[in-house]
């Protein structure tokens, strides 16, 4: 029997993750949203789509969150995406509620399901949802990392034209601003980057990359990035249901690791069937720890401002 993966929130982030998703046939998938007919017409698409590409997955799309009952995983993409100049802690109240919702709706239809969250501010929505939802820390995964990652791969590569295959980049901390990209861990086939670039080009992508968002919002005025922000959700729901024991950055439940506590934040961590299965603690210079702990107050202060 398929894996059964629900996705709430079919908007841009939610229909292009089932897209890249169901090309994997790893699972059949539901669409959740709030919009009328909406879900269904994407789902119906996309199920028409398969028989081109000879997959059998099968797509349901729905305004009635009984339609997720029996799901392995729920993905939340739920909620409003920024406008130009907006910061992503400025959605948190509105994004809260809804997100709180989702939870509340899903949990009790999927007890034994695994959240990954992709709805903003990312770190604070994760730690609402393992909040509502009372489940462990393993349980609820935010995505973050892999993109944040991502994006300094591909400046990287195309500055230094190798292939992106050959560029891995280690991009950790809360998902805003205040990000931490890892320069003295991130390399080249082996090679760390710092022996690559020069500082002014190894500071103009790292600060390109904490912007990455941001100048997609500007770009495309109404809603968020959607493509790299969804395979980054496909990788982990695949590493998840193929118990890859797969190392990836993502966004976990801290309990001390990095001398953090009580928060989400983005570490690295080891994804299987039980969901995160480890925080890896890297060994930090005393530079790098600062900027984490800069980027978690900034985290925790956000936690702050929940009710649940
Ligand atoms: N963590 C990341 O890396 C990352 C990347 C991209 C986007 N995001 C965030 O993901 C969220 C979604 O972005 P998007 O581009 O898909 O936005 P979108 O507006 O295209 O889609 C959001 C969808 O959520 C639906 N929705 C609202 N309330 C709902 C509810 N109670 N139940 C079910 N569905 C509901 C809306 O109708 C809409 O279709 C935003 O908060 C955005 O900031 C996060």
């Amino acid at each position: 029997m398929k894996a059964k993966v629900s996705i709430v929130g079919a908007g841009m982030t939610g229909s292009t993750t089932a897209h890249w998703l169901a090309e994997r046939e790893i699972a059949d998938i539901v669409l959740v949203d709030v919009v009328e007919g909406m879900p269904q017409g994407k789902a119906l698409d996309l199920l028409q789509a398969m028989p081109v590409i000879g997959k059998d997955v099968d797509v349901v799309g729905s305004n009635d969150f009984d339609a997720t009952a029996g799901s392995d995983i729920i993905v939340i993409t739920a909620g409003l995406p920024r406008k130009p100049g907006m910061s992503r802690d400025d959605l948190l109240a509105a994004n809260a509620t809804i997100v709180r919702e989702a939870t509340e709706k899903t949990i009790r239809n999927s007890p034994d399901a695994i959240y990954v969250v992709l709805t903003n501010p990312l770190d604070v929505m994760a730690y609402l949802t393992m909040k509502v939802a009372k489940l462990p820390p393993q349980r609820v995964v935010g995505q973050a990392g892999i993109l944040d990652s991502a994006r300094m791969r591909a400046f990287v590569a195309q500055e230094l034209g190798v292939s992106v295959e050959n560029v891995q980049c280690y991009v950790l901390g809360g998902h805003g601003d205040e990000m931490v990209p890892l320069t003295r861990h991130s390399n080249v086939a082996g090679t760390p980057l710092v022996e690559l670039l020069p500082p002014d080009r190894l500071a103009a992508i790292v600060e390109r990359t904490r912007k990455g968002g941001g100048e997609i919002v500007s770009l495309l005025k109404t809603g968020s990035a959607y493509y790299a922000p969804a395979i980054a959700v496909t990788q982990m729901v695949d590493a998840i249901l193929k118990d890859k024991h797969l190392i990836v950055n993502a966004s976990a439940y801290l309990q001390g690791e990095y001398g953090l506590k009580d928060i989400f934040f983005g570490v690295p961590v080891q994804l299987g069937r039980k969901g995160v299965e480890k925080v890896i603690e890297y060994k930090l210079n005393s530079e790098e720890l600062a900027a984490f702990q800069k980027s978690a107050s900034s985290v925790a202060e956000n936690i702050a401002k929940l009710h649940y």
